[in-house]
């Protein structure tokens, strides 16, 4: 690879593949979600979504370029995060919580790729694509906000912190045996 026409044709193919990938994984999102608020969100960023997978397609024909098949690696590691998280068999509020993070760090992941496309986009002069680019920013912009409400909102309903409490409230009360102790001494 020696150009920048490469180099953007490149990274638009992953983003396409990464947008593909999530309208699925969003779809399982909203399924999983014990929440009707969260599986609203998820399902409409699904939508959201799928007109993405659009907009990058009239990318590739605004700069008469053709989309070849590509895995975004990145994208599919947070999935396979995802999988695997689901494997330790979490109860519905770990769900939620781990789903609502994973969606920030998909967001935060798609920002960064979507700045460095429009950039590429401006210095190339492909205008009709800067355009394009720049509403899926914004929609990755706003669900990451919506994304960041739901985390500040969502508390595990249990803390698993009980144990730990009740001893070191043994702890720090004198045991039977040394408040005997000092009575006799005094
Ligand atoms: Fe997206």
């Amino acid at each position: 690879m020696q150009t920048a026409h490469e180099f953007f044709v490149h990274e638009l193919q992953d983003m396409l593949d990464a947008e593909q990938k999530l309208v699925q994984a969003l779809g399982e999102q909203a399924e999983e979600s014990s929440r009707p608020d969260l599986q609203k969100a998820f399902q409409s960023h699904l939508q959201q979504t799928e007109k993405q997978v659009e907009r990058l397609q009239q990318v590739f024909e605004s700069i008469d370029a053709e989309a070849e098949e590509t895995e975004c690696k990145g994208l599919m590691g947070l999935i396979e995060e995802h999988d695997s998280f689901k494997e330790e068999d979490p109860s519905e509020d770990l769900l939620d919580i781990f789903n609502v993070g994973a969606a920030t760090k998909v967001e935060r992941y798609e920002i960064s790729a979507y700045e460095g496309l429009i950039r590429l986009a401006e210095m190339m002069g492909h205008k009709k694509a800067v355009k394009l680019l720049n509403q899926n920013l914004k929609e990755e912009q706003q669900t990451l906000k919506k994304m960041e409400s739901f985390g500040k909102k969502l508390k595990p309903a249990n803390m698993g912190m009980e144990r730990k409490e009740r001893q070191s409230a043994e702890e720090h009360r004198p045991s039977r045996s040394s408040r005997g102790r000092n009575r006799r001494a005094a």
